[in-house]
């Protein structure tokens, strides 16, 4: 007879399970049971770990059993239909209720589907984006929790206690009900797309444009951290760049394929904003740089077309280093505030009450894009929780307005010199869109409307017009309005 003694349990049993595993046994108050299909993995964490006080299971009878009421379980299987097998032998073996939390990166729109389906049999299902990699598992990752408020009062204590603390808070909050936590964690992954592709541009910048080694850059890079750039992402680029490959001596850089995989995060992310209508250009651009890279033929075939005939003119290599500093600074703060307008939009689309500030806080520490700015973005929203697009922010246009003729310098030298900068490019475009006073939508407009009789609007009258284009008759008519 097993005894209820566990106040959390954890299926799945890879690396991020077992790590979380860990990182619960450790906070004082919690005891972890745990469960995996194969039973070695179970017994080698077991072994390994003494010090956890697991309490291990075979079977998903006796996992329920050791788990006391209301039971708790986080699931950390590979997302898709793995999550739904586990979910079916949960939902068999725990009561009305009960808590089954997804910490997988799942479609937000399975979680959707998964939390009506289990809440029909009376028990709570969560869906929580679980943020930073195999060591923020361990040590304190950034938590997107969704589901109802009843599963975030058991919940809730049990993931502060896990989570990363940023500026003595704990990087957890109730995002939103049902799918509201994973589309978060969907954002998150689609601004580090777009955070990971803009720095490796500046890379690629300053390689080509200065001819210094990666292992010079590396040093740039870890200075850029010492100041308003300093993030997760900039440290760990420092790291890769100054490493050496055991086998030939190398930079490891140049030895790694250079085809960027995906596992999905990033797709999902711009596939929704087009469906919301938010343009995520950063993010998008980031996601198709992988996707060029992974075409080797097609990269193969146009190796030979013509490039420009001048290379990049750097006079002054320090001058070209602060521009490209600065390019990236403004180019972030974009794909930061393209990735909270589709939070905003996603939030009113499907219903969820989601706090932006809250969730710039939750993502100060643990997660891969913590950084420094994001205590600037906390501000921002807790100044003015209506704040239509986060670059209006005064200290955001701030930053802008000082970094933009550097910004310019760069993209313009890029396309000159035939260097791919997609996001950097996409960034300023979008910025010149956003703010300008006209744009060419208008001829767009009237187009649709000579072609397919689609109306436009006025700049000067309310309702619906056509035009007669044909020959010399160009009268406007109304449609449906008083005019
Ligand atoms: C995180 C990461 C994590 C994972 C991504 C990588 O927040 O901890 O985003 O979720 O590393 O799935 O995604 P890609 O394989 O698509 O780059």
């Amino acid at each position: 007879m097993v005894e209820a003694v566990a106040n959390i349990g954890v299926v799945g049993l890879a690396v991020m399970g077992s790590n979380l595993a860990r990182n619960l046994a450790s906070r004082e108050g919690n005891t972890v049971a745990v469960f995996n299909r194969s039973h070695e993995k179970t017994d080698t964490l077991l072994s390994e770990h003494p010090e956890a006080g697991f309490v291990g299971t075979t079977t998903y009878d006796e996992f329920a059993a050791s788990l006391a009421k209301p039971r708790t379980a986080i699931i950390m299987v590979q997302a898709g239909r793995g999550t739904d097998a586990v979910i079916d032998e949960l939902t068999k073996v725990f009561e009305p209720g009960d808590i089954i939390v997804d910490g997988g990166n799942a479609l937000f729109t399975d979680t959707i589907r998964r939390e009506k389906a289990v809440r029909e049999t009376g028990i709570n299902f969560v869906g929580a984006g679980i943020s930073g990699g195999e060591e923020g598992a361990l040590k304190g990752p950034s938590i997107m929790p969704g589901g109802s408020a009843e599963a975030w009062q058991t919940l809730g204590p049990i993931l502060r206690s896990i989570a990363a603390i940023a500026e003595g808070e704990p990087c957890v909050t109730h995002v939103g009900t049902d799918g509201a936590g994973h589309f978060v964690k969907m954002i998150h992954n689609g601004i580090e797309y777009a955070d990971m592709q803009l720095i490796a541009e500046a890379y690629d910048l300053i390689r080509r444009g200065t001819g210094k080694s990666p292992v010079e850059i590396s040093e740039i890079f870890t200075e850029w951290n010492r100041g308003e750039l300093e993030s997760y992402l900039i440290e760990i680029t420092a790291e890769v760049l100054k490493q050496v490959d055991a086998k030939t001596g190398r930079p490891l850089v140049d030895v790694i394929l250079d085809q960027a995989g995906s596992k999905g995060t990033g797709v999902w992310t711009v596939q929704n904003a087009l469906d919301l209508g938010v343009p995520v250009s950063g993010i998008a651009e980031a996601v198709f740089a992988r996707a060029l890279s992974s075409k080797p033929e097609q990269r193969a075939a146009a190796s030979a077309l013509p490039g420009p005939s001048s290379t990049v003119a750097v006079d002054d290599p320090d001058a070209f280093i602060e521009d490209v500093r600065q390019a990236l600074y403004a180019s972030k703060i974009i794909a930061y505030s393209q990735g909270f307008d589709a939070i905003v939009a996603g939030a009113e689309k499907y219903g969820w009450d989601i706090k932006k500030g809250d969730i710039a806080k939750i993502w100060r520490g643990g997660c891969i894009i913590r950084a420094r700015f994001l205590n600037r973005i906390t501000d921002a929203y807790a100044e003015n929780p209506g704040l239509v697009a986060l670059v209006t922010a005064p200290f955001f246009t701030d930053v802008v307005s000082k970094a933009q003729d550097s910004w310019r310098r760069v993209v313009a030298g890029a396309a000159y010199a035939g260097i791919p900068t997609p996001a950097f490019s996409s960034s300023l475009a979008y910025y010149d869109g956003l703010r300008a006073d006209r744009l060419p939508a208008s001829l767009v407009q009237g187009q649709r409307d000579f072609f397919g009789a689609h109306t436009y609007k006025r700049i000067d009258s309310d309702g619906t017009f056509h035009t007669l284009w044909s020959g010399d008759r160009t009268e406007i008519e109304s449609e449906g309005s008083s005019h």
